[in-house]
């Protein structure tokens, strides 16, 4: 059994003074009985955060002990929208640590900013804790590795936000291509095709009152406020998110390299790619036009691709999806929207096989608990998607350089590129608490 840190993480991390912690001692390491109830919190209960809470105070075996914001505004919001849906009020609090100390919640779940998401999920997985968090689960190829080595240290669950893998259809779908339905699928192209909005360029000024901006920051560099930095815009800024690559691409990155790669995920080794802001004037850092391909060796002469197209200036859908991915085989093509549908083309484009269906958060969720139950590996479980969060990080690493990257699988670095190895790791603020050991 692996060794849980005995003395709460107030107390080591200075935040309390001696004594006045409660200690946390992790719960056990057998997996849950068939009835067992669980106890969450939740951490970040912003956007997506409420969508999980909202589901969660569905279910009859949770009992939502603590919500956890550093907003106080959403924190209020959070705790009534669990009374309004018939459960007990949680407890409010600002800082995690509170709820990682509390040694009767067993599952958190993550769904703050990404620069948040490896440093909390880590020290809630020490703790003890089994781990939902959110997409990218990584803001590096660091942590992303940081992360899986914490969950099998500890063995504790960890599944991933991305919910299209419980996805009866897609399942399917995925069963198709590797059963060879449109061949040897050679080549996959993932889009992610869509409008977004301009976040306008902000000056500094003092944060709301409501928020606790430090606490926000946590291990990220020190900045100063401004309102186009958040809530839910950081995801367009280097230190905070991975751009709409590792937001919403992430999601059909996730299911074009299952599609191309099925059960064995592996990292490519070359990556080219090419983009900037062409359309949006404002404060955003990251790319609104980004095409990137990478290329798998599998050894023995084999290789694939995958191809990454981004236009977020986009008020039309592409192949009838606004995101979505196009498989394509030696003997057929499939074309794929998540939240829709998929459809195969054979010789000629003859059209094949279809199905329809939607994306549903519960079945996630409930992969989750099962596999707390069983002791089983969830259906996006951190390994998993470690090499799809990484397609994210090499594709925004090779679009900032704007040449092409050679990438050693086995080492996660670059090959002769001092440069790009600086971008596989971040800058953290000094001394923060909740910086990640080991980064
Ligand atoms: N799976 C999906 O389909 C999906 C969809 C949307 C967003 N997301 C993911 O959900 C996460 C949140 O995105 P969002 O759009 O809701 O962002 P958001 O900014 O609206 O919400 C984040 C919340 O976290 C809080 N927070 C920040 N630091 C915190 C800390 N240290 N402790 C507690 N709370 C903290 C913020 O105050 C805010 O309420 C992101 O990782 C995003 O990628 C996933």
């Amino acid at each position: 059994m692996p060794s849980i840190p005995r003395r709460s993480f107030l107390e080591k991390t200075g935040a309390l003074a001696a004594g006045a912690a409660t200690f946390h001692i992790a719960s056990g390491l057998r997996a849950q009985s068939p009835n067992e109830k669980f106890t969450v919190g939740i951490i970040g209960p912003g956007g997506m955060g409420s969508n999980h809470l909202r589901g969660l105070a569905r279910l009859s075996e949770v009992n939502i002990a603590a919500v956890c914001d550093v907003d106080s505004n959403r924190l209020g919001i959070a705790v009534k929208n669990v009374e309004l849906a018939g459960k007990p009020a949680p407890r409010a609090e600002n800082d995690l640590r509170r709820v990682l100390d509390d040694k009767s919640i067993d599952v958190v779940f993550i769904a703050t900013p990404d620069h948040w998401h490896t440093p909390a999920a880590l020290l809630a997985i020490d703790a003890g804790k089994h781990v939902y968090v959110e997409k990218p689960a990584s803001h590096n190829i660091r942590e992303g590795r940081l992360l899986i080595e914490a969950a099998r240290r500890n063995k504790r669950v960890v599944q991933v936000g991305t919910q299209s893998r419980s996805a009866p259809h897609l399942r399917a779908g995925m069963e198709k291509l590797a059963g060879g339905a449109i061949g040897d699928v050679l080549t996959t192209k993932v889009w992610n095709s869509q409008l977004r909005s301009n976040i306008g360029h902000a000056q500094s000024e003092p944060p709301p009152a409501t928020l606790d901006f430090d606490l926000w920051l946590g291990p990220a560099p020190a900045v100063p406020y401004r309102s186009s930095l958040l809530h839910a815009k950081w995801r367009w800024f280097y230190a905070f998110g991975a751009g709409d690559m590792g937001n919403d691409g992430v999601h059909d990155i996730d299911i074009g390299v299952w599609g191309l790669l099925g059960d064995k995920p592996r990292h490519p080794s070359r990556i080219a790619a090419l983009g900037g802001k062409y359309f949006f004037d404002d404060d955003q850092e990251f790319p609104d036009t980004q095409n990137v391909l990478f290329e798998y060796d599998l050894g023995g002469g084999k290789k694939k691709q995958l191809i990454y197209e981004q236009r977020l200036w986009s008020p039309y859908v592409q192949e009838g999806h606004e995101n979505g991915d196009a498989y394509y085989g030696t003997s057929g093509y499939m074309v794929l929207g998540k939240a829709k549908s998929w459809q195969i083309f054979g010789k000629k484009n003859a059209p094949g096989e279809e199905m329809k269906g939607t994306i549903d958060l519960d079945a996630h969720h409930q992969n989750f608990f099962d596999c707390i139950r069983t002791g089983a590996r969830p259906n996006a479980d951190i390994e998993i998607h470690h090499y799809s969060a990484c397609l994210c990080h090499l594709g925004n690493i090779a679009t900032r350089l704007g040449r092409t990257l050679n990438f050693d699988p086995a080492a996660e670095k670059f090959i002769g590129d001092d440069e790009a190895n600086k971008l596989v790791g971040r800058e953290y603020r000094k001394g923060h608490w909740a910086v990640p050991k080991g980064v």
